[in-house]
């Protein structure tokens, strides 16, 4: 198992079969910087390259390599129609707010594209059409009331065509979404990282931050005892660690599942997503839609048709190779001219209550700022943090302070009920504790799979690797104590509550939690 550290599960992404992450050296002494950026996804490092850019003394730091999260596992499409709808945002926090999430959707991919040109990165950035379209019994009401609330926004080249251009799709209803982007995230990340070292800035990879505190000068502690202090400090960690409840309480966890297939002819490129959303979804106001998400990437061999979709909440199936399957079977099915499946992998999207990012100084403090609750526009939200945080660390004003403001609150119904159902959700796995395990005894895990087992009054997240070795941790999720779960899959453990992962044998992925499950037992086997 070389999950730790190197990827944030078992399966291997597009991105990462088709390039190298950058990595250096830990952190092996105590240090003082203008800025510590802790994460380096997209948000950390488009952060760590805008400040260096500036003239800041940076600190970027991660607990694996660059890419080693969520960047090295998304699909990498940029949006400027974020996914729960502008119509909804309008709704929620008014016409003023849809206009400012437009414009900075729109800026963030014109800045990834100004950064791709600057630093001639040859990351296969393309601009490609979007079209989102509605599912068979989608309702077109709703359709033409998002495409009138997008105008509003602020984007009035989005217009309603006939049909999809590519695949075999079955709709009454489609939206062409012009001069929308791709890329490859880490062929993104590796140059923006080469620069961020010419520009003196200091990179440490396979360094674990275990403790952020804001002051005057913020100090940022690692697990191997170094500190760094500096003016300021990002956690850009994707779910924030430094945060106990106050904004793991207002989004949750999603898992996304992705395959990608071969494509035996050149296609024209374009991106597409539809509104998939079943009824149960609605009624038990979970949050996101197990929509789907489409795009081509091209490897050494010609293209791959990537398909992402088939979402839960974190932790909470045990189904992913069905998943998977299900996926390849919908994408089969609307593109007849993909043959062998060349990837699939999951990743996890944290999703926000009421449909906006969390990216500004972290409630209550003054020099710590966060960026989360991305959902699936990670990518521009990651650049959107990038600029937005530059600006409030330089002192300088930024329209969308107030809109993406990690503190804000939000009092309207639809967003109370829907913290009241996400909370209620993460109450309900608390049960976890009465019921039995997953397996009657350790004598059932095979290799190479984990389980859980009841001991007692305790739960036991009990992993055999493939030498038939048989590790045992307590169960329990050092964040707020909920039960992990075996995902077969990732061969991860995953906790349904607030998006902690923590790799088959135990230590972590990401947060919030900061510490490994505990080990039980000295010798540790059985
Ligand atoms: C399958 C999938 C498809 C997606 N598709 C899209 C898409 O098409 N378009 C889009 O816009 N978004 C998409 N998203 C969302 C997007 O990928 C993410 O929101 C985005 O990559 C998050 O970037 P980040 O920099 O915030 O976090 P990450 O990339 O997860 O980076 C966080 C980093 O923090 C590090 N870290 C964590 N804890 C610590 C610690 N204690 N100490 C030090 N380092 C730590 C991790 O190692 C990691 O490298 C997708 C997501 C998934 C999973
Ligand atoms: S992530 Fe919060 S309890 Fe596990």
């Amino acid at each position: 198992m070389e999950t730790s550290g190197e990827r944030a599960g078992n399966t291997v992404s597009f991105w990462e079969r088709t390039a190298k992450k950058f990595q250096s050296a830990p952190l092996k002494e105590n240090l003082n910087a203008d800025v510590c950026v802790v994460g380096a996804g997209i948000a950390g490092v488009t952060m760590a390259y805008l400040l260096a850019r500036e003239n800041r003394q940076v600190v970027l730091i991660d607990d694996g390599p660059l890419g080693g999260g969520m960047t090295g596992r998304t699909t990498a499409q940029f949006v400027t129609l974020v996914d729960d709808g502008y119509d909804k945002i309008e709704k929620l926090l008014g016409e003023e707010c849809a206009r400012l999430c437009a414009e900075s959707q729109i800026a963030a991919i014109d800045r990834v594209e100004a950064i791709v040109n600057a630093e001639k990165i040859d990351c296969d950035f393309e601009r490609v059409d979007g079209y989102l379209f509605l599912p068979p019994g989608g309702s077109v009401t709703d359709l033409k009331r998002e495409l009138d609330a997008i105008h509003c926004a602020g984007l009035p080249d989005v217009e309603r065509v006939d049909r999809v251009p590519i695949g075999k799709f079955n709709t009454d209803g489609v939206l062409r979404i012009p001069r929308q982007a791709q890329f490859h995230p880490l062929k993104y990340l590796n140059v923006l990282a080469q620069r961020i070292v010419d520009l003196g800035g200091r990179i440490f990879t396979g360094t674990r931050v275990v403790k952020v505190e804001d002051g005057e000068r913020v100090k940022i502690e690692t697990s191997d005892g170094h500190t760094i202090i500096a003016k300021a400090a990002v956690v850009a960690t994707n779910c924030p660690i430094n945060d106990r409840l106050v904004i793991h309480s207002k989004q949750a966890p999603y898992a996304t599942y992705v395959v990608g297939l071969r494509v035996s002819h050149e296609t024209e490129h374009s991106i597409l997503w539809d509104t998939a959303m079943t009824a149960e979804d609605e009624k038990q106001k979970l949050g996101p839609i197990p929509y789907h998400y489409i795009r081509f990437a091209r490897d050494e061999q010609g293209d791959v048709l990537i398909v992402g979709g088939e979402d839960h909440k974190s932790g909470q199936a045990s189904d992913c190779e069905q998943r998977f399957a299900k996926l390849e079977r919908w994408t089969r099915e609307h593109f007849p001219f993909v043959g062998e499946v060349t990837d699939r992998w999951s990743g996890q999207v944290m999703e926000p209550v009421d449909g906006v990012a969390y990216i500004g100084r972290n409630p209550g403090e003054k020099n710590v700022y966060v960026v989360t609750g991305d959902s699936g526009n990670g990518m521009t939200h990651g650049t959107i943090a990038g600029m937005l945080i530059v600006d409030l660390i330089a002192g300088r004003e930024n329209p969308w302070t107030k809109l993406y403001d990690p503190a804000r609150k939000t009092l309207k119904p639809a967003v109370i009920a829907d913290y009241i159902a996400e909370n209620t959700n993460v109450a309900a796995q608390l049960r976890d504790y009465v019921t039995p395990g997953d397996e009657p005894s350790a004598d059932k895990i095979k290799n190479g799979e984990g389980a859980i087992l009841r001991d007692g009054v305790k739960k036991i997240a009990a992993y055999r690797d493939e030498k038939g070795a048989l590790h045992k941790f307590s169960a329990v999720c050092p964040h707020l104590k909920c039960i992990v779960r075996w995902d077969s899959c990732e061969k991860t453990w995953d906790c349904p509550c607030h998006g902690s992962r923590f790799d088959a044998l135990g230590r972590v992925l990401n947060g919030p939690a900061i510490t490994d499950l505990q080990p039980l037992d000295a010798a540790n086997q059985a």
